[in-house]
């Protein structure tokens, strides 16, 4: 019996030792740095995809404010009238406001009294949002036919006009356009996201409209400024770079569509607006200083991208002669963002608004130019280089061919470009597989930036049509694989000096999106972050100086390590793709003393779950504090989760290295 007993016992024993021979262990070289780590690796990419701006961003609430989206009809404008009123709305183009809004919307009301008003709608983007106790600044240019000087009742109200949010009215109309501007207030009324927007007269009469616009109230009340929420959402994702206006955005499908920057700036009703290559009309409300100040309220450098030469329907500019006004073009935006005030462009941000210069270091020539079928980039990569390096020596111009396109690279190279911006759109299996993607690249150059990447969570490619019905924002398999895919821009740092997920934006309202997935989802009313935006959030928030080198005996359980050398702070990133929980042991070579509290913050949920506009935070992480923490410890990662610990050196090694740039020394290195 006590045989049997002991028989038991020991193999118990050696089930358990065998267990615990098989837990993975994570060993952490603390007493070296491995490579500094790049301070700006995460930052935001962006452009007009999917109602980024126009209806996102840009808070602008009035759709088609110009009367420009459709040349036949004022779209998104419609009639308000009951059974004692009636009234007519067309395009007026022999009546434009400027030469750069060459139409105008003329309202001519039939029938009409004060009980029975008679008007014209705007239903905003998918819906005009209330909020109560909130000043909506209005704006709108107007003349009236001889007769008729108002009042104009303006009002917001819900869908059938039996509700009115808030109400005012402006009189002394001209024959001549003149600008009206007047505050909107809400009461007490429920948040509601289908109002509409109502310019009205209360007798028969015939004016013209212009350039009308509604503004809530804006991210710290700028001007002609952006949403809060969501300016809140990617403040909170403390990105250190801004890349931007494109993406395709930027090209145009159409030379004469592309980002023109000079159309984009000074007074709204000097901009345009164009054609975008996502299939909608761009008011370019926001345009390159908007984009510029975007950046500096994010405390974030902008990473400035400059036409080339190529637009998406294979129309390219000959390097040489022909491309040369477009490469002074480029030097003249340059001027704009960096130039003093004495200089011909930096004047002209003065007057804008700005006198100060941004503060720019890269200027990125064209976009993804690897689709370029006349192979012409290489030529007039050389050209925008020559000339911006000549003016600008300080600035580094980025390749939009990279070494993801061997063949296009092969050809570049010659060039010498100091950076290349690589795009990676992979299936989630496929980030999980190819985390040691850019552990072979040469430290010696060129850096790389990886301008877009995002993974997908289905057999067929974002751009495939079978993506439509699919929800907007991405879902925990994609976070996983997402959280992959960025251990190894992290432990590559040293070389991947950027990075930033695309498309960030998508409207979720009725016909506004063009893709999937994207990380960040908004209606007229409320904001949420997919799984991938959470995920993105505990990297750039909890991120060192300096790399450590890592090894993990499970090559299946993605990993990176950073140390903050001021705090004296290690950064553990560890993702579990696996529906197991997995336990790890963990040890950090050359460290005596930890902080024996620590943080630990988790992503967790099966792979199918998600946020929605309905289930805004089903997805979110958490956070717990860890005690007894020494420098090997035991850690259980959940199921199917992201994990970050934060743990703490005792004392924090800036205290022993006050004043010194060198890797840290470690409190009783080995
Ligand atoms: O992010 C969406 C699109 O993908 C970008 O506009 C383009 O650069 C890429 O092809």
């Amino acid at each position: 019996m006590r045989t049997r007993w002991l028989f038991a016992l020991s193999a118990a024993f050696g089930l358990l030792l065998a267990a615990f021979a098989q837990t993975p262990t994570l060993t952490i070289q603390a007493a070296r740095p491995a490579a500094q780590a790049s301070p700006i690796l995460y930052g935001l990419m962006t452009e007009e995809i999917n109602h980024s701006y126009d209806g996102g961003l840009y808070a602008e609430l009035i759709r088609n404010r110009a009367f420009m989206d459709d040349r036949r009809a004022p779209a998104h404008w419609a009639v308000v009238h009951d059974a004692a009123s009636a009234a007519r709305i067309a395009l007026d183009p022999s009546r434009p406001l400027d030469r750069a809004l060459p139409t105008s919307l003329r309202l001519e009301v039939t029938q009409a009294s004060g009980a029975h008003p008679a008007g014209v709608a705007n239903d905003g983007y998918d819906g005009i949002p209330v909020r109560p106790h909130t000043r909506y600044r209005v704006a709108f240019y107007a003349k009236a036919a001889p007769g008729f000087t108002g009042p104009v009742a303006v009002s917001i109200e819900n869908g059938h006009g039996r509700q009115v949010y808030a109400r005012g009215e402006v009189s002394g109309l001209t024959t001549h356009w003149r600008h009206y501007r007047l505050f909107l207030q809400t009461g007490d009324a429920a948040p509601a996201a289908q109002a509409r927007f109502v310019l009205a007269l209360r007798q028969p009469a015939t004016i013209w409209l212009s350039l009308v616009s509604l503004f809530p109230p804006t991210w710290r009340n700028q001007p002609n400024g952006f949403r809060p929420d969501l300016m809140q959402m990617l403040v909170d994702l403390k990105p250190r770079f801004l890349r931007f206006p494109g993406g395709n955005f930027l090209e145009g499908n159409t030379i004469a569509q592309r980002f023109d920057w000079k159309k984009t700036i000074g007074p709204l009703r000097n901009r345009p607006g164009h054609w975008g290559p996502w299939g909608y009309r761009s008011t370019d409300g926001m345009g390159l200083l908007e984009f510029l100040r975007w950046a500096e309220d994010l405390h974030a450098q902008p990473v400035l991208a400059v036409y080339a030469g190529y637009s998406l329907r294979q129309q390219h500019v000959a390097p040489g002669p022909a491309l040369a006004p477009f490469v002074q073009d480029a030097l003249d935006e340059i001027q704009y963002v960096i130039g003093p005030v004495t200089s011909r462009w930096g004047a002209a941000r003065a007057r804008d608004g700005h006198p100060k210069p941004f503060p720019l270091h890269y200027v990125e020539i064209g976009n993804e130019d690897f689709f370029d079928r006349s192979h012409s980039y290489p030529a007039r990569f050389a050209q925008f280089q020559r000339a911006i390096h000549a003016r600008y020596p300080q600035l580094i111009c980025i390749s939009t061919i990279g070494t993801e396109h061997p063949s296009g690279w092969a050809a570049m190279r010659q060039d010498h470009p100091r950076m290349l911006d690589e795009h990676y759109y992979e299936p989630a299996h496929k980030f999980l597989a190819d985390t040691a993607h850019f552990d072979g690249y040469p430290r010696r150059g060129p850096e790389i930036f990886v301008g877009e990447w995002a993974s997908y969570e289905t057999s067929f490619p974002p751009w495939n049509p079978r993506s439509k019905p699919l929800p907007p924002t991405p879902d925990m398999l994609s976070a996983l694989a997402d959280a992959a895919w960025m251990t190894g821009l992290e432990r590559n740092s040293d070389i991947v000096k950027m990075q930033a997920y695309a498309p960030m934006l998508v409207n979720v309202g009725r016909g506004l999106r063009q893709w999937r997935p994207d990380l960040i989802g908004y209606d007229a009313l409320h904001v949420f972050g997919s799984p991938s935006y959470y995920a993105i959030r505990m990297f750039s928030r909890n991120y060192g100086n300096w790399i450590l080198a890592s090894t993990l005996t499970d090559p299946a359980l993605p990993v990176s390590v950073t140390e903050n050398s001021r705090t004296g702070e290690i950064f553990i990133k560890l993702v579990n793709p696996q529906p197991a929980a997995q336990p790890l042991r963990i040890r950090l070579e050359g460290v005596r003393r930890l902080q024996p509290a620590a943080l630990a913050i988790t992503l967790s949920a099966p792979p199918d779950a998600t946020n929605s506009i309905t289930r805004r935070r089903n997805v979110v992480p958490r956070r717990a504090v860890l005690n007894g923490i020494q420098p090997a410890f035991a850690y259980t990662l959940p199921a199917d989760s992201i994990t970050v610990l934060r743990l703490r050196l005792r004392p924090a090694p800036a205290l022993l290295n006050a004043g010194s740039s060198a890797p840290p020394r470690r409190p009783g290195a080995e």
